[in-house]
């Protein structure tokens, strides 16, 4: 047995479900543990492209079963809306693959307006949120007033908590907000529908990984967004509402620190943003353009563009020690090919002293000038590499400094976003089990 955590080391679209698709095949299980449809992970196998939102991405292996855990906040619509697209292609024959947890919490019609209506109202402040309702739905969980996946399939107790939280919804919406109210009975109809459809799906997933952990069997937790964005650690308020660091894998999908063998945190060999927030080695000109357009970096969800920049190791440092990364995974190596030079932030200097670590307010972070190290870069069309040996003498090196910055090894290193792009160098998976 073995029980993999893998997750994002940046600010998210590291290139998780690439991963997630290309480790399945070693697990029997995959499980979603944290956030929502604000996730927008990317597959890529024999050219076809697949976007998965809520639905892990162990789907495309026909012997993974996939658990969407208590910790996630599952829009119904969106959810029963990915699972008819995978039913429509063949993708999901058996739908007893996709289990889904009784606990977790919905967003509703509201949620979406209100995280609508606040960033709107924010401006200049806004959060640059995906709006999907992300936050207002994790805070009525916090508030204990949510509504959950089980209490869609209970007709009676469902009315009673539709009505005793519309009147408030509707006053911050229409009287405050000025937006539209929600119409009661309308949503209570559309949650008993989506409770009907979503049933042969619940079960209690908690229990579900307790039985495969006693049984044996390989279990890879899937991480969305990344450490930056994660509520505690990240650079808050710019963050999302959720944990999305390795621990939070306890708590969100029921399972004991004791059981978690290894932690594979993922980053893009440079570094990537969407919406706002600090973002210290941010390339503006055209270097930030050219990795856009190279690396494709347009939102999976949203479809915005993503602000680019240099590869941060006071990030990647800070990322591996809130995490516990037993390995790194560089995404994304080949977008680099052909530039003049590669640079790696290795500290700040926040109001003129110099600092290894990351600082701990936001406008401190807000005031960082990296301090870069230069790194010569390849010429080589990497693409076709699928062997550390078969990759330039300088993208090696890159690859070396970046593992002794972090002080991780790098166990992958993909270099195109084909399934088969992918260069092992020491698999998460066997390696744990030796
Ligand atoms: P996730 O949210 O972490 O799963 O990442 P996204 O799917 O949002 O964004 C990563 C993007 O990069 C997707 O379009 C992937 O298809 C693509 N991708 C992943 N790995 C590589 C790679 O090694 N090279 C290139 N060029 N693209 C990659
Ligand atoms: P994956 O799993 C990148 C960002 C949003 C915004 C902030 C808050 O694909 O890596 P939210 O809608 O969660 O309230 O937005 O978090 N964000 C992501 N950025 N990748 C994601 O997911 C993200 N999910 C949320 O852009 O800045
Ligand atoms: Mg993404």
């Amino acid at each position: 047995m073995t029980t993999l955590v893998a997750v994002g080391a940046q600010w998210g679209d590291e290139g998780k479900g690439k991963l997630v698709d290309w480790l399945a095949p070693r697990a029997q299980y995959v499980v979603r543990f944290h956030g929502g449809n604000n996730a927008g992970h990317t597959l890529v196998v024999d050219g076809e492209q697949t976007v998965l939102h809520v639905v892990p991405a162990g789907v495309l292996n026909s012997s993974t079963v996939n658990l969407i855990g208590p910790g996630v906040v599952v829009d119904p619509g969106a959810l029963l809306a990915e699972l008819e697209a995978l039913k429509q292609r063949g993708v999901l024959r058996d739908p007893s693959r996709v289990r889904l947890s009784g606990r977790a919490h919905v967003i509703l019609s509201w949620h979406l307006a209100l995280d609508m209506a606040r960033e709107e109202a924010a401006r200049d402040l806004a959060i640059g949120t995906t709006g999907r309702g992300i936050g207002p739905a994790y805070e009525d969980k916090v508030a204990r007033r949510g509504i959950r996946v089980a209490d869609l399939l209970d007709p009676a107790a469902l009315r009673g908590a539709i009505d005793r939280l519309v009147k408030q919804k509707n006053f911050e919406l229409v009287d405050y907000h000025q937006w539209q109210a929600v119409d009661a009975d309308a949503l209570y109809r559309q949650c008993v529908e989506w409770g009907r459809q979503l049933e042969p799906y619940v079960e209690n997933t908690g229990h579900t990984l307790d039985r495969a952990l006693r049984e044996g069997k390989n279990v890879l937790f899937e991480g969305a967004q990344g450490t930056f964005l994660d509520i505690d650690h990240g650079t808050y308020p710019y963050v999302t509402s959720s944990n999305c660091v390795a621990g939070a894998v306890c708590a969100g999908a029921g399972i004991g620190p004791t059981r978690i063998d290894r932690v594979l945190g993922i980053t893009k060999a440079y570094t990537t943003r969407v919406g706002g927030g600090p973002f210290p080695t941010e390339q503006t000109g055209v270097l930030g353009e050219k990795l856009r357009e190279v690396g494709a970096e347009f939102g999976a969800t949203t479809g915005r563009p993503r602000r680019c920049g240099w590869l941060d190791a006071v990030m990647l440092r800070e990322a591996a020690m809130v995490n516990g990364f037993t390995g790194l995974a560089i995404n994304k190596l080949d977008v680099l090919s052909g530039l003049d030079e590669l640079r790696i932030a290795t500290a700040y200097r926040v109001d003129g002293k110099l600092t290894h670590d990351f600082p701990m307010t936001l406008a401190e972070i807000e005031r960082a000038e990296p301090i870069y190290e230069s790194h010569p870069c390849w010429a080589e069309d990497i693409t076709g590499c699928r062997q550390l040996e078969g990759l330039p003498e300088a993208a090696r090196s890159y690859v070396k400094r970046v593992e002794a910055l972090v002080g991780v090894p790098v166990e992958i290193i993909s270099v195109g976003p084909g399934r088969d792009q992918t260069i092992t160098c020491n698999d998460p998976f066997r390696s744990a089990s030796e």
